[in-house]
């Protein structure tokens, strides 16, 4: 069987690909974000996952306005990363476990989940980002990755029990699956932030701290909240906190909060941090 060994949870702002292309880790303005992976670094080093399950929302690079599905899972060998148009460096391709894919498509189907599937795949920064910040001196990462895509972009979006509900019909697939590998969940973005329109700019504070204590072990609290609250609560964009919920799904009924750091702002985005290890 599987093993789940928890969930590091990050925040995937692009400018963060420009502070690391720069070796800007030190400067004043970055600092607080960066030590914030000391302890990521040493629990990846505890745990040694074989395998990452990437909970991330495609900005338009791989699926546009045009063609958006609510649930997508890549079933690819290799992924490639491709100019998405911020001007950050794009990295060398990501090995993918196209067997586990299969094993978690399959279930999820089964579970009544009606995923699209994508052997073909590109990956975006928010994927790209959070791997170079778990593996920060290693490229391609020494892990293989089942991307797996929400649309947090384009309305109608799943609500968050649904979102919460395909994280467990995950985890669920994960743990049938007949292999020794240790599988770590990565779930990008948020927390809250508004990129466009009147409230550009927006964040949440009060809102974050209920959403980061809930994903502990009260994850079902958030799902308490309509689609259109959420926007209200995080953001247009905070909207990516769907993505934290799935990742959380995966995990199974406990979890214990390793690590946690919240940073204000980086670019327009409250920064956060969250390792919830699998009890
Ligand atoms: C920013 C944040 C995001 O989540 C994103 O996808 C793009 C930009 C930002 O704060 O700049
Ligand atoms: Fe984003």
């Amino acid at each position: 069987m599987s093993k789940i060994l928890g969930s590091v949870s990050t925040s995937h702002i692009p400018s963060i690909g420009k502070a690391i292309a720069l070796k800007l880790q030190q400067d004043a303005y970055w600092k607080p974000f960066f030590d914030g992976f000391h302890k990521v670094h040493s629990w990846i080093a505890e745990q040694k996952p074989d395998v990452v399950v990437v909970v991330y929302n495609d900005h338009g690079l791989n699926f546009f306005l045009d063609k958006m599905p609510t649930f997508a899972i890549g079933a690819a060998q290799s992924y490639a990363t491709a100019d998405e148009g911020w001007g950050i460096a794009t990295i060398p391709p990501v090995a993918g476990d196209a067997k586990l894919s299969w094993a978690i498509i399959e279930g999820v189907v089964e579970d009544e989940f009606d995923v699209v599937t994508c052997q073909e795949m590109l990956i975006d920064h928010a994927v790209t980002i959070p791997l170079q910040l778990l593996w920060p001196d290693l490229l391609p990462p020494p892990v293989k990755i089942v991307p797996v895509c929400i649309n947090t972009v384009q309305h109608p979006l799943p609500t968050a029990k649904r979102c919460l509900d395909f994280g467990k019909a995950i985890g669920r697939a994960i743990h049938a699956y007949g292999s020794n590998q240790k599988v770590m969940v990565l779930s990008t973005g948020g927390l809250s932030h508004q990129l466009d329109g009147e409230r550009a700019g927006f964040i949440n504070a009060d809102f974050d701290a209920e959403c980061l204590h809930a994903l502990i072990n009260t994850p079902e609290d958030l799902t308490k909240y309509s689609i259109h609250q959420l926007v209200e609560l995080s953001g247009t964009q905070g909207l990516e906190v769907l993505n934290w919920i799935v990742g959380r799904g995966i995990l199974g009924a406990k979890a214990e909060e390793m690590h946690r750091n919240y940073h204000i702002p980086i670019s327009n985005t409250a920064s956060a941090i969250q390792i919830l290890q699998a009890v």
